[in-house]
This record gives C-alpha cells, structure tokens and sequence, in this order.
C-alpha cells in the first residue's frame, strides 16, 4: 500500500466523482465513503479501480461477527486496498472481519489492510462518557480500542492525529494510525473539530492522511493536492 494522502471522495454522485479525477493526470489514493457507496454500488469502486486508484473503502462495519466476516468476504472480492471496522463491534466481530477478507481475497492477491474506528472524531469527551457511559477520557477510551484492535491481529486504526504518537508507542510504528481532519493552515475548520496540517500531522506520528475538503473544495484541487503532498512528504 502507497502511503500518499487519502483523497475522500464526498460526493453525491459517479459524475461528481469522475469529473474530480479526470482533472488529474497520476494515480491516487482516495477513500470511497458510505455516501458514495449506498448511491452507486460496487460498480462505483471498480470504474474508479479501473482508472488505476488505490481505494480505502470507508463502510465503518459494525454488526454480530457472523454478519461482517460474510460482508467482508464480498468486499475483498472488490480488490481494494484498505476498508474498516469500528473496534466497539468487539474482539470476535474484528477478527470475523479479517477472516472474511482472508477468505475473499484471489490466491496470490494481497488481501486488504483492514483497520478499526476507534472514536468518532465527531464524539466529544462529554458525548462519550454520558451516552456510552465510558468513564474513561478520550484519549485513554481510544487508546484501549487501539491495543483491543492489535490483539484482535488487525493492521490499524483511524484515529485524531491528536492520538496517533501514543497509539505508536503502545501498538508499534507498523501498526496504522490513519488521520481525517487534516486542514491547510489558515483553511476553514468545517465541522472537523480536532484539525492538523499535513506536516503536523506526520510530526505527530499519522502513518496515513486523509483529506477531503480541503482538496475537493478547493478551487484548484490539482494545487491543493499538490500542496498538502509537499507538505505530507517534506521530512
Ligand atoms: O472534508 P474532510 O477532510 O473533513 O473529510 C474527512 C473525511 O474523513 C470524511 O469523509 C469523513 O467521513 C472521514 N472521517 C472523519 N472522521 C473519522 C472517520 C472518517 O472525518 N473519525
């Protein structure tokens, strides 16, 4: 797996999404997310394979482990090359998922690096220790899920870059800590709350980052992709 800046493809519709790519004129990264998924299918993630992408398929599973290794199965059939979980599903549910992508993947293929959500970056503190009834702060309620992810055999998580340092100090540098938020100094937040820079990101120990608006809604997204490459790959 390449470790280039994960463009997430927000939008509505195929035509949204291939009038973005035709602009480019190299191989990307880009996360397939469940707003796209649910309108277009599978056929919306072997059109964007065909055009030679790598895809994180961001479906964020979560359901009794019989059901997901089932699902999983299926999508690893798809040949992409990253897609999650959320690590609340549990233990057996996660290593469920990774048998099922085991299953589905072509002999002589590499299956798909399979990776947990560990805390919403859209959960607060509050949030979380009122309705989840987790007494635990944040950061130690993402941690506890990052080391549950490991021990299940999974590659990863997406965590707040915020988080990513500790999670590689308890998990390993190997283990994924994959980061949304990232934000252009000076750029407009959205309603990311826990934000970085590309070059802060990977300072703070982010193996992989994904970046949405600040690239599909710029107004020269070819520059701004360049610009947060520069800065994510500057040492
Ligand atoms: O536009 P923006 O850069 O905020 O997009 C971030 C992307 O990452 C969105 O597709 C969002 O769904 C996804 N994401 C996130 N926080 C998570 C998991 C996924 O923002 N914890």
């Amino acid at each position: 797996m390449n470790n280039k800046p994960i463009i997430a493809l927000d939008f509505p519709g195929e035509k949204e999404v291939f009038n973005f790519l035709q602009q480019f004129n190299e191989s990307l990264f880009v996360k397939v997310g469940m707003e796209l998924y649910m309108q277009e299918g599978p056929s919306i993630v072997n059109k964007i394979k065909e055009q030679g992408h790598d895809i994180f398929l961001d479906l964020k599973l979560h359901d009794i482990p019989n059901t997901v290794q089932s699902a999983m199965k299926g999508l690893a059939r798809l040949g992409i090359d990253l897609i999650n979980v959320h690590a609340a599903g549990g233990r057996p549910m996660m290593e469920g998922a990774l048998e099922g992508l085991e299953a589905g993947t072509a002999a002589g293929n590499k299956r798909p690096a399979l990776i947990a959500v560990t805390q919403l970056t859209s959960t607060t503190e509050e949030q979380m220790q009122a309705e989840q009834k987790i007494a635990l702060s944040l950061q130690e309620s993402v941690l506890h899920y990052a080391k549950l992810t490991k021990d299940a055999g999974l590659d990863g998580v997406v965590c707040s870059v915020h988080e990513a340092k500790a999670i590689a100090e308890a998990c390993g540098n190997d283990f994924l800590r994959v980061t949304p938020g990232i934000r252009m100094l000076g750029g407009d937040a959205h309603d990311q709350k826990r934000i970085a820079t590309p070059d802060g990101a990977k300072k703070d120990g982010s193996s992989l980052i994904v970046v949405g608006r600040a690239i599909t809604g710029a107004a020269n997204p070819v520059q701004a992709y360049k610009e947060v490459c520069q800065l994510w790959e500057a040492k």
